[in-house]
């Protein structure tokens, strides 16, 4: 059973907005500002191999921006679960997490409307780390890259979906989805 007193809130803005595999206690669509979703890192355990490493996203400082996703009330247990899932570069860390469901059934439970939570990144310096390319070169990559979790172009699409339901214009993921739709070969996810 899930313990009340000790609880976190865990702040995802790739695949966990869409695939939550772990319990919780409550969900809400947050934000953390100064940081930018990016598709720079490699994936060669989830959405592609050692040899043809797939793409999903980090986060990049950028001063001005905020990235848009859904925070889940976790236990501390939960941590471990993901920790083992994400071998592949991340590390956590703690950071402001500005509630985007303020008007919403929580507004009296979190009048600042502000909390601490724990994000994962994947930095520059993690083997797994691709960076920055032109996006049509990142599309391409993701429409031929496939692992153990799947096509990568099904991580890209499911994402794209997920943000469009939180009502948030990504421009970096919307416009790599339409380059992977426009690309000759249809991905099949
Ligand atoms: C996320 O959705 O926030 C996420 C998922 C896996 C690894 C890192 C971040």
């Amino acid at each position: 059973p899930l313990d009340h007193l000790n609880t976190v809130w865990l702040f995802g803005y790739g695949s966990l907005i869409y695939k939550a595999d772990f319990p919780y206690l409550a969900s809400r669509p947050a934000c953390i500002y100064g940081w930018q979703r990016r598709f720079w890192q490699g994936s060669h355990d989830h959405r592609g191999t050692p040899e043809a490493p797939g793409r999903v996203v980090t986060l990049v400082e950028a001063a001005a921006k905020r990235c848009v996703g859904m925070a889940y009330q976790v236990t501390p247990d939960t941590f471990a679960h993901l920790d083992q899932r994400e071998k592949n570069g991340y590390l956590r860390f703690f950071t402001e997490l500005h509630w985007l469901d303020n008007a919403g059934p929580h507004s009296t439970a979190d009048s600042s409307g502000i909390e601490q939570g724990v994000v994962y990144i994947a930095n520059p310096d993690n083997a797994a780390y691709l960076g920055p390319a032109p996006e049509a070169d990142i599309a391409r990559q993701i429409a031929e890259s496939r692992g153990p979790s799947g096509p990568n172009s099904e991580y890209l699409l499911q994402l794209a979906q997920a943000l469009r339901q939180l009502n948030e214009q990504d421009e970096h993921v919307f416009k790599l989805e339409q380059l992977l739709l426009d690309l000759p070969q249809q991905p099949i996810a």
